[in-house]
């Protein structure tokens, strides 16, 4: 890390408070967006891309950094559904409830998935295998009704095709589990 860029974190993100350093990878992140505030959900997306979602105490440093309100960096990452304020499962299955997926009957399908596995929408199975979220629309709305599986597009879903495409992933869990 350059030295202007230390003693920048340093005036800016310990003065005077309790929290240890942020860990080096988040100091260079924030360094980049310093004095910045029309960056703040570059950064979000940044600290999620690095960590899978956004743990409180990087909010805390983010907003310090580039000088917001805390209430202000939560709001926004809790506003937009892309981000994620817990740790996520392993696999991440959002079917979406835009208006083309709507009209396909979406929401049958997510809640057959909520009862295969006994989750609402936004948690994670307690195995932290699964993820369920919806999303506004993935851009695949001739295909409707349509749910993404980590970065796989699946469309014209039924609750059948639905399972049958998060199955595998299930399965290979429990292989992994045995194997280790
Ligand atoms: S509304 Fe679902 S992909 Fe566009």
């Amino acid at each position: 890390m350059k030295l202007q860029t230390k003693k920048r974190l340093k005036k800016n993100v310990y003065k005077g408070d309790t929290m240890p350093p942020p860990p080096p990878e988040l100091a260079e992140m924030l360094a980049k967006y310093h004095g910045q505030p029309d960056a703040l959900i570059t950064v979000l997306e940044e600290i999620q891309r690095h960590y899978g979602y956004l743990p409180r105490h990087h909010l805390e440093y983010t907003a310090r950094e580039l000088s917001f309100p805390l209430s202000q960096v939560f709001g926004v990452a809790t506003f937009y559904n892309l981000f994620q304020l817990k740790p996520p499962g392993r696999h991440q299955i959002r079917v979406c409830t835009g208006t083309a997926c709507h009209v396909g009957h979406s929401k049958v399908i997510l809640t057959h998935l909520k009862e295969k596995l006994g989750i609402n929408e936004d948690e994670t199975t307690p195995d932290k295998l699964f993820t369920l979220q919806t999303v506004a629309c993935v851009g695949a709305c001739s295909l409707a009704p349509v749910m993404v599986v980590n970065e796989h597009t699946h469309g014209r879903m039924t609750t059948d095709k639905s399972w049958q495409a998060i199955q595998p992933l299930h399965d290979e869990n429990d292989v992994t589990e045995v194997e280790s």
